[in-house]
C-alpha cells in the first residue's frame, strides 16, 4: 500500500470523503458496528467519511496505524464515545482514562504483569482449567455452551489471580451483569455520534444500569473488607490500595479502585473467553488443523498433567489461537479522538477528528493477507510473522495503550486449550459458523453450543 506519495510537500486539509448515509450508519451501529464499517476499508489503506458532521478516519495501513497509535499517542485521547459507552461502568479506570491520570494508574499496576509475576500465576490458570475439565468429564458426552463455559473459566482465573480468590462474588450474576451492560452499547455509540443528551432513554438502558450498580457494589464490598482486614498479598487489590501518584502523592479513592477492578474483570476475562470460543469453533471446522493441535498437546505433555513448562512448548497451539484472534479479534475496533491538529501521512488531521482502527478489517484486509478468510495457523510461524509489518496484526492494540494483559491472555489461553483438549474434543452443532457481532467485544450471534466427547 502506498499512502506516502506527498504531492507538493504541504499536508492536505481536504479529504476524499466516502459517502455514507448518516441514518444508515447509525442503524448499522445499533445492530452491529462491524456492519457500519465502510466496505472499502477492507481493501483500501485509509477511508475518510463524515457522519453527523463529524470527520472520521478509518485506518488500515500498518504504517499509518503506527504513526497514529505509537508516534502520535500523546495527541490522541480515548474520546467522548468511549467515555459515554464505558464510563458508567469503568469510570476513569485504566482503559478509559487519559493523560497523566492514565499514566500513573498504568505505572501502579504494571508490576502485576511482569513476566516473572505471570509465571507465578500460571499454576492457578492451569488449576482453574482443570476444574472446568473435571466438570466436563463428569458430564460425559453431551452438548455444552462453550462460550458460557469459557466465560466461567476465565472469570475464575481473573478473580483468583488478580484478587486472590472469589471473596464470595456471585459468578453467574456477574457474567449476566456484564452481558446486560454490554448489550445496548450500540445505542450508546449511536447516540454519542448524534451528540444526543446523555439522559436519553434507549432499549436495555434500565437493565444495563442495574447491572452496573450490582457489579460496582459487589466490588466495593471487596475493597471495604480488604481495608478492614489488610494483608500483604501481592495482588491487584493491594497494588491499587497502596498506589500513589508520583507527582501529587494522592492515593486512589474507593470509587477509583472500583473503576480499576471493574476494568480488569471485564477487559480481562471476556476477551480471552471469546478468543477461546472462536478457537474451538475453528478447530472443529478444520479437522486437519485440530489433529495437529491435539498431536502437539499429546507429544508435549506425554499424558502427564499439563504443567507450566508444557505451556511454553505448545508453539502450534499458540499459533492456532493467534490465527483465531486474527479472524475474530475479541476487541474488533479501537477509536481515538484528536486532541490537537496533527499530521498523519499526507493529511493534516484537525482537532476533534475521530480515528478508527478497525482491527477486524485490518485482519481481513485483502492487501495485507493472502486468502484472508482462510484459517491457517502457519501464518504465525516465526518466519511468516517476521515477514509482515508489525501492525498488520494487532489483537491487543498498539503503542502505549497496548493491552496490559496481553502476555497474561496468551499464556492463559494456551494453558486452557492444553488442559481441555488433552482430554476432550468439541464438535460444531451447526453447519455454519456463527456471525460475529460487536458489543464492544466480538461475540457470536448465537450461543456457541458444541458436542463434547471424551478423548
Ligand atoms: C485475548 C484477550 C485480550 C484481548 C484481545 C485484549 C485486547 C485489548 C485491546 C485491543 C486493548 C487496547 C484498547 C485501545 O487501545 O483502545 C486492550 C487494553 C486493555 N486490556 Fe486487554 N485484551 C485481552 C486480555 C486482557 C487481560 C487478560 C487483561 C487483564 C488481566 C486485559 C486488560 C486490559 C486493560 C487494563 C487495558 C487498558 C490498557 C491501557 O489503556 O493502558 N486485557 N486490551
Amino acid at each position: 500500500m502506498d499512502t506516502k506519495a506527498l504531492n507538493d510537500g504541504m499536508p492536505k486539509t481536504t479529504f476524499p470523503l466516502t459517502p455514507q448515509s448518516t441514518l444508515g450508519a447509525l442503524l448499522a451501529i445499533v445492530r452491529n458496528p462491524l456492519d457500519a464499517l465502510p466496505p472499502s476499508i477492507f481493501t483500501e489503506p485509509v477511508v475518510f467519511s463524515k457522519t453527523a458532521g463529524e470527520l472520521k478516519v478509518y485506518l488500515a495501513d500498518p504504517v499509518l496505524i503506527h504513526e497514529a497509535l505509537v508516534k502520535n499517542a500523546d495527541t490522541l485521547g480515548k474520546g467522548d464515545q468511549v467515555r459515554r459507552a464505558l464510563g458508567p461502568a469503568l469510570g476513569q479506570g485504566l482503559l478509559t482514562a487519559d493523560g497523566s491520570h492514565w499514566k500513573w494508574q498504568r505505572q501502579s499496576v504494571a508490576g502485576a504483569f511482569r513476566h516473572d509475576k505471570l509465571l507465578e500465576l500460571q499454576p492457578t490458570m492451569i488449576a482453574v482449567a482443570q476444574r472446568t475439565r473435571d466438570r466436563w468429564i463428569g458430564m460425559g458426552n453431551r452438548t455444552i455452551d462453550v462460550g458460557h463455559e469459557m466465560m466461567r473459566t476465565t472469570f475464575d482465573i481473573i478473580v483468583e489471580t488478580m484478587m486472590s480468590g472469589g471473596h464470595g462474588i456471585d459468578v453467574e450474576r456477574v457474567e449476566k451483569g456484564i452481558s446486560d451492560f454490554l448489550k445496548p452499547t450500540g445505542w450508546t455509540f449511536a447516540l454519542g455520534l448524534l451528540r444526543a443528551p446523555e439522559w436519553i432513554p434507549y432499549p436495555g438502558r434500565g437493565k444495563a444500569e442495574a447491572a452496573v450498580e450490582f457489579l460496582r457494589s459487589s466490588l466495593l464490598s471487596v475493597i471495604e473488607t480488604r481495608r478492614k482486614h489488610p494483608d500483604d498479598r501481592h495482588d491487584l487489590v493491594n497494588m491499587l490500595l497502596s498506589a500513589a501518584d508520583p507527582e501529587t502523592g494522592r492515593t486512589m479513592s474507593d470509587a477509583e479502585i472500583v473503576d480499576n477492578l471493574m476494568t480488569f474483570i471485564t477487559a480481562g476475562h471476556e476477551t480471552t473467553a471469546l478468543g477461546l470460543t472462536w478457537t474451538y469453533d475453528l478447530l472443529a471446522r478444520h479437522p486437519e488443523i485440530e489433529a495437529k493441535v491435539l498431536a502437539e498437546i499429546d507429544a508435549v505433555t506425554e499424558s502427564q498433567p499439563v504443567s507450566a513448562e508444557h505451556v511454553s512448548k505448545l508453539v502450534y497451539t499458540r499459533q492456532a489461537f493467534s490465527e483465531a484472534m486474527r479472524l475474530y479479534p475479541p476487541a474488533p475496533i479501537i477509536t481515538r479522538t484528536a486532541l490537537r491538529d496533527f499530521q498523519l501521512g499526507d493529511y493534516l488531521i484537525p482537532t476533534g477528528t475521530v480515528l478508527i482502527v478497525p482491527i477486524y478489517a485490518v485482519h481481513h484486509h485483502t492487501s495485507l493477507w493472502a486468502d484472508p478468510e482462510v484459517f491457517d495457523p502457519d501464518r504465525f510461524s516465526p518466519e511468516s510473522a517476521k515477514a509482515r509489518h508489525r501492525y498488520t496484526y494487532m489483537p491487543f492494540g498498539a503503542g502505549p495503550r497496548v493491552c496490559i494483559g496481553n502476555a497474561f491472555a496468551v499464556m492463559e489461553a494456551v494453558a486452557i486449550l492444553a488442559v481441555l483438549l488433552q482430554k476432550v474434543r468439541l464438535a460444531a452443532t451447526e453447519p455454519h459458523p456463527a456471525k460475529p457481532i460487536m458489543k464492544v467485544t466480538l461475540r457470536p450471534d448465537r450461543a456457541q453450543r458444541m458436542n463434547l466427547t471424551l478423548r
